[in-house]
């Protein structure tokens, strides 16, 4: 019989393309729903595939690894972030974990341009204003943002992402670039200094989270923090939610601690209606469009077919994460 490859999963237009001509090779199962199936319905769909593709509302633990079976040889998440993939489970079972970077790193950089932007330009007042129509055109002295020039950004996590954020953000003037990170990056070519993230806290007007989520990072930015930060700080996460401490940044927003924050992804994702981040005047929330757009989500899907195809014929994966 032809191994099995499960999709989680509708993918885009063309990466379907690619699934249906696929029959001669594998058998692939598919949940052709932009909404995820529920627990128990991916529980019982996974029986007996030797590949899986899914994305980063999809638990990949010990319970699902043995759902699907002792055949099951990759896992290949349409996401460059895995915090959702217990990788210990899958290196106890020999299942080998596909990602998608590289192909979303402009993307995401772009989104926190513009969350950065969005920030420092107040453009979810002005947008508010704008909404309410009538008398609310130009003003000489309302809602007034901050020009980027002459200060200095902090960039927490200089992987790919955040070495393409300082490419983008470096134009606009920024005096110095600090960057917090377990070990100095060597090779990213781009000028940026390498410091405790105690240091960046205290000296940046503009920080960039863009750190995977890991022990080391969850909750990184909690109270004592904030406490750190410029009361004229931007504070931009487009990386997890959880490197955030939901209520201590609600706390820093209300006591002015730091200026503004803008977040494309929250904890938890999404928040509920009403919570008091989503109406705060100070805090801008986007839903997780890091990397959507339609070139690169085209891009994390094929990428995420090779892993798996790669994966399931035992092949080295063009992008595997070291377990
Ligand atoms: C999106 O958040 C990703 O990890 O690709
Ligand atoms: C992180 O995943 C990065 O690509 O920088």
């Amino acid at each position: 019989p032809k191994p099995v490859l499960f999709v989680t999963r509708e993918l885009p237009e063309a990466a379907q393309q690619r699934l249906a001509d696929l029959g001669a090779e594998v058998e692939v199962r598919q949940h052709r729903s932009e909404a995820g199936l529920g627990r128990q319905q991916l529980l019982a769909d996974v029986s007996g595939a030797q590949g899986i593709i899914c994305v980063l509302d999809d638990t990949v633990d010990d319970e699902l690894l043995r759902a699907a079976g002792q055949q099951l040889r990759v896992v290949s998440t349409v996401s460059v972030g895995y915090d959702h993939v217990d990788t210990q489970a899958l290196q106890a079972q020999g299942v080998l974990l596909g990602h998608t970077p590289g192909v979303l790193t402009d993307a995401t950089a772009d989104t926190t341009v513009l969350l950065a932007l969005m920030a420092a330009r107040r453009a979810k007042e002005a947008l508010e204003r704008a909404a309410t129509g009538g008398g609310s055109g130009f003003s000489l002295m309302r809602g007034l943002g901050t020009q980027f020039g002459g200060q200095t950004l902090g960039i927490v996590g200089l992987g790919r992402i955040g070495a393409a954020v300082v490419r983008r953000l470096q134009p606009f003037g920024f005096s110095r670039v600090l960057y917090a990170a377990p070990r100095p990056q060597t090779n990213c070519a781009v000028d940026a200094q390498h410091v405790p993230l105690d240091t960046l806290l205290e000296s940046s007007d503009l920080v960039c989270i863009c750190c995977p989520l890991n022990p080391q990072t969850a909750g990184l930015f909690g109270p004592q923090a904030f406490a750190r930060m410029r009361s004229s700080a931007i504070l931009v996460n487009t990386a997890r939610g959880a490197v955030v401490d939901h209520d201590a940044l609600l706390d820093a927003l209300d006591r002015r601690l730091i200026a503004h924050a803008a977040l494309d992804v929250t904890d938890p994702e999404p928040l509920p209606a009403g919570h008091p981040l989503l109406v705060h005047p100070r805090c801008t929330v986007l839903p997780h469009i890091g990397s959507a757009t339609e070139q690169t989500r085209a891009a994390m899907a094929n990428l995420a077919i090779d892993n798996a195809l790669d994966g399931i014929f035992a092949r080295p994966l063009k992008a595997q994460v070291d377990l």
